[in-house]
């Protein structure tokens, strides 16, 4: 319902066949609300499913775990990331997803296609990158800031959001007081069965190394687990295209 439209000229309504039904500039102003409270990055929100291109993974190179070629693995997750979706739709408590991977293997790329196909959809989600939710947490220690917004404010969006994409829950150096923060997230989403889609580049078996046994166990509980794998980090693939 914009003043700008020019099929219902801000009234949100148009007549078609006598019948006056809702203009589409009302879905497309609560789809643009979603995208803003998402907080995905604009340079995110173009990644589509129908982008992702499977060329850059390896034919040859075989996943010693899974013991299929690098671009099987791929197919595999991706799939499985379009599923998600269409679970996600008929089922707002489905598992979630984790999706595994060294540096420049397409996991943010594939969180976001997700993340993009559900706000089209209209659906809210909230997009939040590890390491920068952790940092907003710690400025509201900040005494000398004004506050716009609390710690347990954030904690409450990521823990409560029908669906949270977990960009990067790398491996950091967790210190006791991340790892509590995680926790309370992934408990509560665990507990409230809230799907939750993590992107990570520490391997499986690692995990509990890094994010501690209960954080680790909980998530393996709730998230189903992918792997992509490249040869050559993406990102320097089409650097030298
Ligand atoms: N399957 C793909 N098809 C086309 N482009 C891709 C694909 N996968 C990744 N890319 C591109 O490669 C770059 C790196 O991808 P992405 O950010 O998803 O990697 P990542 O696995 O999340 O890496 P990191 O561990 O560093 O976060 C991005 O520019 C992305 O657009
Ligand atoms: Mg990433
Ligand atoms: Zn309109």
């Amino acid at each position: 319902m914009s003043a700008q439209c020019n099929l219902c000229a801000g009234r949100g309504l148009v007549i078609r066949d006598n019948v006056a039904e809702p203009c589409p500039c009302v879905k497309q102003r609560a789809v643009r609300n979603r995208i803003k409270v998402s907080q995905i990055p604009p340079e995110l929100s173009k990644y589509k499913f129908t982008d992702f291109a499977i060329s850059y993974y390896s034919n040859s190179k075989i996943d010693s775990v899974k013991k299929t070629v690098y671009r099987e693995s791929a197919s595999t997750t991706l799939q499985a990331a379009k599923n998600f979706v269409q679970r996600y739709l008929e089922d707002p408590h489905t598992t979630g997803l984790l999706l595994t991977g060294p540096v420049g293997s397409g996991k943010t790329f594939l969180a976001c296609c997700i993340a993009n196909n559900l706000l089209a959809r209209n659906k809210a989600l909230l997009f939040a990158v590890v390491p920068d939710l952790l940092d907003q947490i710690k400025a509201t220690y900040d005494t000398n800031k004004s506050k716009a917004v609390t710690e347990s404010q954030l904690l409450d969006t990521a823990r409560e959001v029908p669906l949270l994409i977990l960009d990067d829950l790398g491996a950091h150096n967790y210190t006791d007081w991340t790892r509590n923060k995680i926790f309370s997230i992934i408990n509560y989403r665990l507990n409230y069965l809230l799907p939750t889609v993590i992107t990570s580049n520490i391997n499986l078996e690692d995990l509990e190394e890094h994010l501690g046994e209960r954080t680790t166990s909980r998530i393996l509980q709730m998230c189903r687990p992918y792997r992509l794998l490249v040869d050559v980090d993406i990102r320097m693939q089409k650097a030298r295209q």
